[in-house]
């Protein structure tokens, strides 16, 4: 299989490289593909004619979102557009990923496809607004739905991910105060990885929730890293009002995997996924 990747060195671009590394892979990093661009999503792929196409490029510091809606929509929702509409002139798979931020949280138990998406903030309906372009456009896609990722490579969005900022501030001795009102599932972009390598080789073409197994609060996800690390933090749970933020964010966004399974591809637990995590960390440093 020939398979681009495009926002090749994000931290999921970084996992699906090693993970497919036995495919033919076309690495596209952002100086090389502009997803926003028309023109150069119709050259590049033209050219590169690959099978699958895997589109992990977004804008998503929640924040910036906000008070650029313009650059959100144009990644977001007007990328994923221009690649659908390229994928289907070329005939290739796409594969494209969205976000638990879909959802407006107000649910207690977790979210299955069939859930009605209510976003909160300006990434989260651009991000709906891509998944939307992608469904129209063309028909052979998997869109998937994830949450609370953190990879060895780093958010390149973001600027690093949750475990390490977590680690810094334990090293600086810092107190640290963690939301335990928000309630998620962290997953490991090398795990989310493995499951995108085994989707692909069916034909089972839709949206998918494609998250860990299990959830915890952010609180709950820091007193694992420190637990895992054996490391001593100053650690204190808070609840959301004390982090005042233009921004909303959904209360809970844990979502179903039910559909996942039944195509037979099940999801490791979070926590293990964090083990994984410093294993591959170490193995890096
Ligand atoms: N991180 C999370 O917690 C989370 C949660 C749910 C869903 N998701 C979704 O999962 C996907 C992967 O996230 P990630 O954490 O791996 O992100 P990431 O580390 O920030 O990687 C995204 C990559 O896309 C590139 N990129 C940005 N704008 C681009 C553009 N206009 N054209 C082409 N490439 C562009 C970036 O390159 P530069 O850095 O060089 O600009 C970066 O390499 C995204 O769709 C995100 O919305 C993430």
């Amino acid at each position: 299989m020939k398979i681009a990747i495009i926002g090749a060195n994000g931290q999921l671009g970084v996992d699906l490289r090693r993970t497919l590394s036995a495919e033919t892979l076309v690495p596209l990093a952002h100086c090389d593909l502009d997803v926003s661009n028309s023109e150069q999503v119709d050259q590049v792929l033209d050219s590169a004619r690959p099978d699958v196409v895997i589109n992990t490029a977004a804008f998503h510091k929640v924040e910036e979102c906000e008070k650029q809606p313009g650059i959100s929509f144009a990644v977001n929702a007007t990328g994923p557009r221009n690649l659908a509409l390229a994928c289907s002139r070329i005939n290739a798979v796409l594969v494209h990923f969205s976000t638990d931020y879909v959802f407006d949280g107000g649910q207690q138990q977790p979210y299955t496809e069939l859930d009605l998406p209510h976003p909160l903030n300006v990434y989260a309906v651009s991000k709906l607004a891509g998944e939307g372009m992608v469904y129209l456009t063309w028909s052979r896609h998997f869109i998937i739905r994830t949450c609370g990722l953190y990879g060895v490579a780093g958010s390149r969005g973001k600027g690093g991910n949750f475990v390490e900022t977590m680690l810094k501030k334990a090293g600086e001795g810092v107190p640290i105060r963690v939301v335990n009102d928000q309630v998620l599932t962290p997953t490991f972009t090398g795990d989310l990885a493995a499951a995108v390598s085994q989707l692909i080789r069916t034909e089972a073409y839709g949206l998918y929730h494609v998250t860990a197994q299990g959830q915890c609060s952010w609180y709950e996800f820091a007193r694992k890293i420190f637990e895992l690390e054996n490391l001593k933090a100053d650690l204190k749970p808070v609840s959301t009002t004390e982090f005042p933020s233009t921004v909303q964010r959904p209360a809970y966004s844990v979502l179903s995997k039910q559909k996942l399974n039944k195509l037979g591809i099940t999801m490791p637990r979070w926590e293990d996924g964090l083990s994984r995590y410093f294993a591959q960390r170490a193995r890096n440093h």
